[in-house]
């Protein structure tokens, strides 16, 4: 099993897009379990990196980091929002109309991409985050707010200020532009290169950490058309183990030349040892 001593975990709040399947939850652990078992000599591959959230990490610590994603879209919108302030960042909501016209376009901007993403009920880029009914009223309701405060600071505690903060809080936006802005504290860039290439464009690379968060076994997952198939991930990432640190991301690999070797736990399980939980995400390496 990997260690992890808690007490090196950095403070503070975990940043990434809002991107499904990401692993902001427990992107502060990862980078530190990696830097604790493997130091920070090698250089970092996140292959599948998604909305950014350990690529992220791995900058605020001060490493270099190789983001690659196959889908572009996920990259652009990362390196967007770093690039961007928040006069920008409220741009993005949009009313219920708006949301619809994006998602039936048919070529979609960075720009529309982010607003899908922040205005869709669980970050799925099809629905909208309230239904018919009490949508117009949130948005209005929602940019009223954005307009007259800091709601990236919440600085202006007025009474009537802490009541709409209260109000903006439940309508989730907020916590969603905070989180956000977030993303614009990584600012030396030159430890980031960023790749949309397939995971096998890597076979060559050597001597190297992989951290590797393929889609889930078992879920069917599609990139434009797609199915993943973790059979022949598996094989990949156990050749690449033979000349690289290879971590996997996942809840179970039904291969059994990888074992499990960090099991994240909540608070209240962490009596029990091992990898037995099926609920809990966890780390595997080759055998
Ligand atoms: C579970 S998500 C990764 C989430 C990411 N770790 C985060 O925190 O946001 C899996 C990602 O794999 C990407 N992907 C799927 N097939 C791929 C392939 N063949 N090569 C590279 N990336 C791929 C998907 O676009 C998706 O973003």
């Amino acid at each position: 099993m990997l260690i992890l001593d808690e007490k090196k975990i950095r403070k503070g709040k975990p940043i990434g897009l809002p991107y499904q399947g990401s692993k902001k939850k427990i992107s502060k652990k990862i980078i530190e379990i990696i830097k604790q078992n493997f130091g920070t000599d090698k250089i970092i591959y996140d292959i599948f990196g998604g909305g950014g959230a350990i690529t992220a990490e791995f900058l605020l610590n001060g490493l270099s980091v190789y983001y690659n994603d196959l889908d572009k879209d996920a990259t652009d919108m990362f390196l967007k929002v770093i690039s961007e302030d928040k006069e920008y960042l409220k741009t993005l909501l949009v009313s219920r109309e708006e949301f619809f016209r994006i998602r039936d376009k048919d070529d979609k901007t960075v720009d529309d991409n982010l607003k899908l993403l922040i205005n869709s009920f669980g970050n799925n880029n099809k629905n909208y985050l309230y239904g018919k009914e009490h949508a117009d009223i949130k948005y209005r309701l929602a940019l009223e707010i954005i307009k007259r405060h800091d709601v990236f600071s919440g600085y202006k505690q007025t009474q009537t200020w802490k009541n709409q903060f209260r109000v903006l809080q439940q309508l989730q936006w907020l916590q969603q532009l905070q989180q956000l802005q977030q993303l614009e504290r990584l600012q030396q860039l030159e430890h980031l290169h960023i790749t949309n290439l397939d995971y096998k464009s890597f076979s060559d690379v050597k001597d190297a950490v992989f951290y590797l968060d393929p889609p889930y076994e078992n879920t069917k997952q599609y990139y434009k058309g797609d199915t993943f198939d973790s059979q022949s991930f598996y094989d990949w990432a156990y050749e690449m183990s033979k000349k690289n640190i290879v971590l996997i991301s996942s809840y179970e690999i039904s291969d059994d030349r990888f074992k499990c070797v960090y099991e994240f736990k909540t608070a209240k399980s962490t009596l029990q040892s091992g990898c037995a939980g099926k609920r809990y995400e966890k780390l595997f390496m080759v055998k």
